[in-house]
């Protein structure tokens, strides 16, 4: 039998917990979940446990999970796996991400917006330590297009992410500007700028901003608009791209994670189709 992968979740809230699922009862041919890791030690305790009563149902492979899957700290993931996924939050993706990389593991990030500054940095580390980053394409449609673009020439790459204003709460921008999300009773912009200021001012919101300027045109020369809306229940992103291959516009209206308004659910499901581009032999789409 091939060797399975070894695979290690940090952040175990809305996204960790999905895919975590989704390995178990999707990958179990070709994939293993080896550990989890959470800085609130008792979700990841939690998520073991509900992995391992969720897999006495399965009739294809019961898995015996224990509290030991459960690691005390990165490193200890680390150690055990092959592959990590990242699914924290932005201030702390880089510091994941290099532990990871310097350890000469491959790493999915999810927390996207964190890495933005250090690109060139991380870049430089995996040629180094031979290990791999995957940026799913998260909430967005559209990367393919741009990163085909991209080998041509692009004159504009302009994203507006509307949503609803509650899904805009804590962020960093609102609490610097004083600006309140109660009172909103139509179509707000809240922000105007390019997608390095963007994540900046919205780290658990516009992680589709770094993703589509590291694909595209860079995280300054990408336009970001941020819109609160009181009248829409979806999180909505449109993407204009002009470049000479042509216009390329994309709309997407993602239904919400029920566990986490700010996540997108097609975000999820985008991280467990890059996970099944890395165990599959055949890669379709650019
Ligand atoms: N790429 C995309 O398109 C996209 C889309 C949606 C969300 N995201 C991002 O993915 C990340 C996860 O999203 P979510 O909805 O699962 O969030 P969540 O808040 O539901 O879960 C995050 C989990 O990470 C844990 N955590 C925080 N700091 C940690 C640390 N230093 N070490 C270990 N665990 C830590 C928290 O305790 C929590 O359980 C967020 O940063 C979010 O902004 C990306």
């Amino acid at each position: 039998m091939a060797k399975l992968l070894k695979i290690g979740i940090v952040g175990c809230g809305a996204i960790g917990s999905s895919l975590a699922k989704a390995i178990v009862s999707d990958f179990s041919e070709k994939a293993e979940l080896a550990s989890l890791y959470d800085i609130d030690i008792e979700k990841a305790y939690n998520l073991s446990m509900a992995l391992a009563i969720g897999s006495q149902t399965m009739v294809s492979r019961p898995i015996k999970f224990n509290r030991k899957l459960a690691a005390l700290n990165l490193e200890d993931l680390i150690n055990k796996v092959d592959l990590v996924i990242e699914a924290t939050k932005a201030d702390t993706a880089f510091d994941i991400a290099k532990k990871a990389i310097s350890n000469s593991r491959d790493i999915m990030i999810m927390s996207v917006g964190g890495i933005i500054e250090h690109y060139k940095e991380l870049k430089a580390l995996t040629e180094e330590k031979k290990a791999r980053i995957f940026i799913p394409s998260g909430a967005i449609c559209g990367i393919d297009g741009l990163k085909a673009a991209t080998c041509g020439k692009i004159n504009k790459v302009i994203l507006t992410t509307k949503k609803p204003p509650k899904a805009f709460l804590g962020a960093p921008y609102l609490l610097k500007k004083k600006i309140r999300l109660d009172n909103i009773d139509k179509d707000t912009v809240l922000f105007e700028g390019n997608a390095s200021q963007a994540t900046k001012a919205f780290p658990q919101n516009i992680n589709v901003a770094a993703t589509l300027s590291m694909a595209g045109i860079g995280p300054e020369a990408t336009i970001v608009r941020i819109v609160a809306s009181p009248t829409i229940t979806r999180n909505i992103h449109e993407i204009e791209i002009e470049s000479d291959a042509g216009k390329i516009i994309i709309r997407c209206e993602n239904v919400v994670h029920p566990d986490n308004p700010k996540t997108s659910y097609l975000a999820v499901l985008s991280a467990i189709a890059t996970l099944k581009q890395v165990l599959e032999p055949i890669k379709i789409g650019t």
